[in-house]
């Protein structure tokens, strides 16, 4: 059965990217002129999802606006001749449904993706956390053909350099996987100490599960810090029946924190036939008079 629901944790309260996000969600701040949520559905519509479930936060009302439809805008930003964009605005809360579910304390990432339980329903469905963001949609599309083929969950995957593993989660793949995967992951580790991870394979946003994680959810115990952490459920799926593993093979940013937002927004505005030619050349006369 192939993943048509899409959920996309956006409760957290972005402390990182505070004074701004007193006011603003995370989410909605710009990659140039588009909100990293509208990205992050887009990515989700490429690749097949017709349901998108936002887990917000009561505080967080302006996601909300965002996702209702609104002719108007649309009709302004067709009318300037951005077709392709008021295409990708037209079709959310038309042709693709949204659901708004609130998750009212930050718990942790468990926590989050089993409040969008009833509204995902009984099939597998993708998560994308939208702080990271991907070139295309190639590593979620290659997720979805993967649960749909094995009927076991998928998780993207990146190799990174040891002294990063502990910001993630990391997996165990079993000895037979190759290098370059697919990988058979019989283990996972929330943000393990360096000397600790048992690989440098880290866990990007990119997943693709099966509805038995919500039994895995509802089991979960809250940590210390009252969270309760998408991995731990990973960790007694995978112990019982393997996930996959699968290599990401395009660009991702990682835009968690101030730093990391920057760098996406700089790479993604060179990346845009629109604003190239005349951000690159004034960007190399910044670094280079
Ligand atoms: C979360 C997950 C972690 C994953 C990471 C990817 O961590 O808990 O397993 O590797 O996202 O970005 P967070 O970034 O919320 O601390």
């Amino acid at each position: 059965m192939r993943a048509t629901t899409a959920v996309i944790p956006a409760a957290g309260l972005g402390t990182r990217f505070y004074p701004v996000t007193k006011a603003v969600p995370k989410e909605l701040l710009p990659i140039v002129d588009v909100p990293a949520i509208q990205l992050v559905i887009d990515e989700a519509i490429a690749a097949g999802c017709d349901h998108i479930v936002v887990v917000s936060h009561p505080s967080k009302g302006p996601i909300e606006r965002y996702l209702t439809p609104d002719a108007t805008v649309v009709a302004k930003v067709r009318d300037s001749g951005r077709t392709e964009m008021a295409d990708r605005l037209a079709c959310i809360g038309t042709e693709v449904r949204v659901t708004v579910v609130h998750q009212d304390a930050p718990r942790g990432l468990g926590h989050a993706v089993g409040c969008a339980r009833a509204a995902v329903g009984g099939n597998p469905f993708a998560v994308l956390l939208p702080d990271e963001l991907m070139g295309d949609a190639n590593l979620l599309v290659a997720l979805v053909d993967s649960v749909d083929a094995t009927g076991v969950g998928a998780v993207g995957l990146m190799r990174v350099p040891a002294d990063e593993v502990s910001a993630y989660g990391v997996v165990t793949p079993s000895a037979a996987s190759p290098h370059e995967g697919p990988f058979q992951i019989v283990d996972v580790v929330e943000k393990p100490r360096r000397e600790d991870a048992p690989s440098n394979l880290i866990i990007i946003g990119r997943y693709v599960l099966t509805p038995d994680v919500f039994e895995e959810i509802d089991r979960l115990s809250p940590q210390a810090n009252g969270e309760m952490q998408l991995t731990d459920a990973l960790r007694s799926q995978s112990a019982t029946s393997p996930l996959t593993g699968l290599l990401n093979r395009s660009k991702r940013w990682d835009t968690g924190t101030p730093m990391g937002w920057l760098i996406a927004v700089v790479d993604i505005a060179l990346e845009r036939p629109d604003v190239a030619n005349a951000f690159g050349a004034w960007l190399r006369q910044r670094v280079d008079p």
